[in-house]
């Protein structure tokens, strides 16, 4: 059975078999969370997506943690928020959808998500929030834990709310 949990502070320290990086279409890096993730893993995670030739946004790719406690990263690109006509809540909903089925082709259980696509990329975080929570609920199948960590305490009561409101406990 699932458990959502909602955890204030840094991806980078969470214990879970895979934690998700907010990248871009390049995998090479830049700022945010994927900065951190990038800092936190070493050298090694870099040299790993150089192999792994970008990624279209909506999309998933997977590699090892290296120096993380997550065994795993997946790296997911958000859509940049262009006024939400230019397909953006389907490419977000993909980002959640395509991570959580990569984990569970690698057997994983337990995942953690950042606030895709709400930093720099500028997407509104509860429509966001909405369909983090959304597609977790359809799609988590054999996943035991999910972790949506949040950077601030705004943004963890907000996850809470929408959590909330879908029936569900956090
Ligand atoms: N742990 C958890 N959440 C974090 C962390 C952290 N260490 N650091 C930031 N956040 P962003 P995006 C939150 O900008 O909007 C990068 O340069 C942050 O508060 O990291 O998808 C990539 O290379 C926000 O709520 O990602 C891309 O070019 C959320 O993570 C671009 O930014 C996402 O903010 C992607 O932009």
């Amino acid at each position: 059975m699932l458990t959502i949990d909602v955890v204030e502070g840094d991806i980078t320290r969470l214990d879970v078999d895979a934690i998700v990086n907010a990248a871009n279409e390049s995998l090479l890096g830049g700022g945010g969370v994927d900065g951190a993730i990038h800092r936190a893993a070493g050298a090694e995670l870099l040299a790993e997506c150089r192999t792994l030739h970008g990624c279209p946004t909506g999309e998933a790719k997977i590699t090892k943690g290296y120096r993380l406690k997550a065994r795993h990263v997946i790296h997911t690109v958000g859509p940049v928020w262009n006024g939400g006509k230019s397909g953006e809540p389907e490419l977000l909903a993909r980002c959640y959808r395509n991570s959580l089925t990569l984990a569970q082709s690698h057997r994983l259980t337990s995942l953690a998500f950042p606030a895709i696509s709400t930093g720099v990329y500028g997407y509104p975080k509860e429509p966001a929030a909405e369909i983090a929570v959304r597609e977790v609920k359809a799609h988590a199948g054999a996943l035991e834990r999910v972790v949506f960590c949040c950077f601030d305490t705004a943004t963890a009561n907000l996850y809470r709310g929408v959590i909330a409101r879908s029936g569900s406990r956090s």
